[in-house]
C-alpha cells in the first residue's frame, strides 16, 4: 500500500511525461491544444487535491508551515501561467515563451516537493497520517479534475 508521498509523486511522473510531449508540439495544432487541455485540468487537479490534504495538515504544524506557505504560493504561479497559457495565440512565439517559463517553474516545483518538501513532512508527521491523506487524496481528485473543467467551460462563455 502506497501513502500520500508515493500518490504524489506517481502524479509528478505523469506531469513530466505531459510536458515532454508538450514541449514537441508545434503551433496552432490540434495536439498542442488537446494535451494543453488535459495537463491544464490534471494540474490544477493535482495541486487543489494536495492543497485539501497534505498542505492542509502542513499548514496547521508550526514545524511544516513554512514549507506548506511555500509551496501553496507556487501553486498560485503555476495558476497564473496556466491563465496566461490560456489566454495566448498557440501560433504566437509568446505562448511557447510562456509555455517554457511555466515549463521550468512546475520541474522546479516538483522536483522541490520530492527533494525537501516531502522528506521534511514525513519525518514530521504522525504515523498512519500520510497513509490516511493518500485515502482523501484519491477522495479529492475526481472532484477537483471535474472543477477544472468547468474552469475552461466558465471562461469560454466569457
Ligand atoms: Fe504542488
Ligand atoms: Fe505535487
Amino acid at each position: 500500500m502506497s501513502d500520500i508521498f508515493d500518490r504524489l509523486k506517481k502524479d509528478h511522473d505523469t506531469h513530466r511525461d505531459m510536458l515532454e510531449q508538450l514541449g514537441d508540439t508545434s503551433g496552432d495544432s490540434d495536439t498542442r491544444k488537446t494535451l494543453f487541455e488535459k495537463f491544464r485540468i490534471e494540474v490544477s487537479a493535482h495541486a487543489a487535491a494536495e492543497e485539501e490534504t497534505l498542505y492542509a495538515v502542513m499548514l496547521q504544524d508550526p514545524e511544516l508551515r513554512e514549507e506548506g506557505q511555500h509551496s501553496v504560493s507556487e501553486h498560485k504561479e503555476i495558476d497564473d501561467f496556466l491563465e496566461e497559457l490560456q489566454d495566448t495565440d498557440m501560433s504566437s512565439p509568446g505562448w511557447l515563451a510562456t509555455f517554457k517559463k511555466m515549463r521550468h517553474r512546475y520541474e522546479h516545483h516538483i522536483d522541490e516537493e520530492e527533494q525537501d518538501i516531502f522528506p521534511v513532512a514525513e519525518k514530521q508527521l504522525e504515523k498512519g497520517v500520510p497513509d490516511a491523506l493518500k485515502d482523501k487524496f484519491e477522495d479529492r481528485k475526481p472532484a477537483e479534475i471535474e472543477r477544472a473543467k468547468e474552469g475552461e467551460r466558465n471562461e469560454a462563455l466569457d
